[in-house]
């Protein structure tokens, strides 16, 4: 399969669309971005590498956080963490809180943001250092020690996240968050300004694209089995109330993020991220999407 190539042209195109969309501003450091930023970047799991665009920039990845940080706790706990939250696609809004009431405090999944702050409260509480901790977890996959937060970021989105801080609470009221809040909503802010650029982010996901193990070194992250669940569930939560779509349009799990960057995984055979700031209404990458979909539309691959 001529990758490069398929990339190249499908670049180029969607680069002259004219774009729809806005970059998010409710966090206000990330509309400081150029949002005329594209890039992407493929690596299969036979060690082929190719990038183009703004692909060795760092971006603010936000909610593909959700993804490492599910997965640590999923190694941790193993299936234990499912008593917490659900598997189940909400088809509401990531921020959203309406289900919350009739779910008893229990969100739907771990991609919504209620579900990845009931993940951070699971980190806090069985990791002695939750930031650092996260952060080695997260360079171990990389090979990178370069890899880090962004307190700009952290700092622009905790002055803002009152939204998060009424879901944090909320659910803390049914006793489905057991540390403080502050101190969860602290370390969620944190892990959702890790900054990467599409070429660390498509390779550090190559994990999920090989059964749950690395793939320089071999090492076993996830057990094939959780690494299949999570891939199921970017399939049919990755995009909150858009994850049908992207199904239909694209047909690889995925996972997006508000600073406008996705990943995406197509099993035993690559990782691919895309970052173009201007996000749709659903608040997943206008450009992405399009991309994403003229690229499993031309190489005529996907999980189904
Ligand atoms: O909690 C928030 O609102 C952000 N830190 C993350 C949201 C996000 O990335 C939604 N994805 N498209």
């Amino acid at each position: 399969m001529n990758y490069k190539h398929i990339i190249a042209e499908v670049y180029q195109e969607v680069k002259n669309i004219e774009e729809k969309g806005q970059s998010a501003s409710y966090i206000p450091e990330l509309s400081k971005v150029n949002s005329e930023n594209f890039g992407i970047h493929i690596s299969t799991v036979d060690n082929f590498d190719f990038g183009i665009g703004n692909y060795n920039e760092k971006f603010s990845i936000q909610s593909i956080a959700k993804v490492l940080s599910l997965s640590l706790a999923y190694k941790l706990l193993g299936e234990k963490i499912w008593e917490r939250l659900g598997v189940e696609p909400s088809g509401t809004s990531f921020n959203s809180l309406v289900q919350l009431e009739v779910d008893n405090g229990i969100p739907r999944n771990p991609f919504i943001n209620a579900g990845a702050i009931v993940i951070s409260d699971i980190l806090v509480s069985h990791l002695e250092n939750p930031k650092e901790d996260f952060l080695e977890f997260v360079r171990t996959l990389s090979d990178n020690p370069d890899l880090s937060y962004s307190d700009k970021i952290s700092a622009s989105e905790k002055s803002t996240g009152h939204r998060n801080i009424a879901i944090c609470n909320f659910m803390k009221s049914y006793g489905n968050i057991l540390n403080d809040p502050s101190e969860v909503l602290d370390f969620y802010f944190d892990l959702c300004s890790l900054e990467m650029t599409c070429k660390e982010l498509s390779k550090l996901f190559l994990f999920l694209a090989n059964g749950g193990c690395k793939v320089v070194d071999n090492k076993r992250i996830l057990t094939k089995s959780q690494s299949k669940r999570i891939n199921a569930l970017m399939q049919t939560c990755g995009f909150y109330d858009e994850s049908g779509e992207f199904a239909f349009k694209v047909g690889l799990p995925g996972k997006s993020g508000i600073g406008g960057g996705i990943v995406a995984i197509h099993p035993n055979q690559y990782a691919i991220a895309v970052w173009s700031p201007k996000l749709n209404k659903k608040g997943n990458s206008y450009k992405g999407m399009r991309f994403l979909e003229e690229f499993t539309t031309k190489s005529e691959q996907s999980i189904f």
